[in-house]
């Protein structure tokens, strides 16, 4: 008995020491952490920026900034050690007239650059499960 509560007194005191920053990581390193979503983002932009729906948004972007917030947006969103210091999504987006199509346009091109990594679709669908909701704040015209 004493055993058992030395080691949950064991076991607790690990979860203790990991405390508030213990995180599921699982989906950052199914993207090859850092350096995968920084390759992804690397062909994601340019074809976003190619892509004839909504490239034209991306006219007077800077595409190297943009590649690089992207990157820190999903690492921290895939459960990775990076901090997005970025504008939130609504002030990124006030600009710009999404609408949802538009935001479907981004969803399929993304999954084009995810497919073109390798990602497994189970992989894909998990961050774009995280994603998703963002389309609150990003969408702001019918
Ligand atoms: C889940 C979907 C999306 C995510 C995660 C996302 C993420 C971001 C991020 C991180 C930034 C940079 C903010 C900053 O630097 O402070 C940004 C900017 C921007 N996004 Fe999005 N975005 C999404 C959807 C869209 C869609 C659907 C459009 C339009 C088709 C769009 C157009 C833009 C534009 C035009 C900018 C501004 C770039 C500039 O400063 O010139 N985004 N987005």
């Amino acid at each position: 008995m004493k055993s058992v509560f030395i080691g949950l007194a064991y076991a607790l005191a690990a979860l203790g020491a990991l405390g508030q920053t213990a995180r599921d990581d699982s989906l950052y390193r199914a993207f090859g952490g850092k350096p995968g979503l920084a390759r992804l983002m690397a062909d994601f932009v340019p074809r976003l920026r190619a892509d004839a729906r909504i490239g034209h948004f991306f006219e007077e972007t800077k595409l190297s900034e943009l590649q690089a917030q992207l990157t820190d947006q999903l690492c921290a969103v895939s459960g990775g050690p990076c901090q997005y210091e970025g504008a939130n999504m609504k002030d990124a987006h006030a600009e710009s007239k999404v609408r949802k199509a538009d935001f479907n346009a981004l969803v399929e091109v993304l999954q084009q650059a995810m497919d073109a990594q390798g990602i497994a679709f189970t992989t894909q669908n998990r961050m774009l499960a995280r994603l998703a909701p963002m389309h609150r704040d990003i969408v702001n015209t019918r």
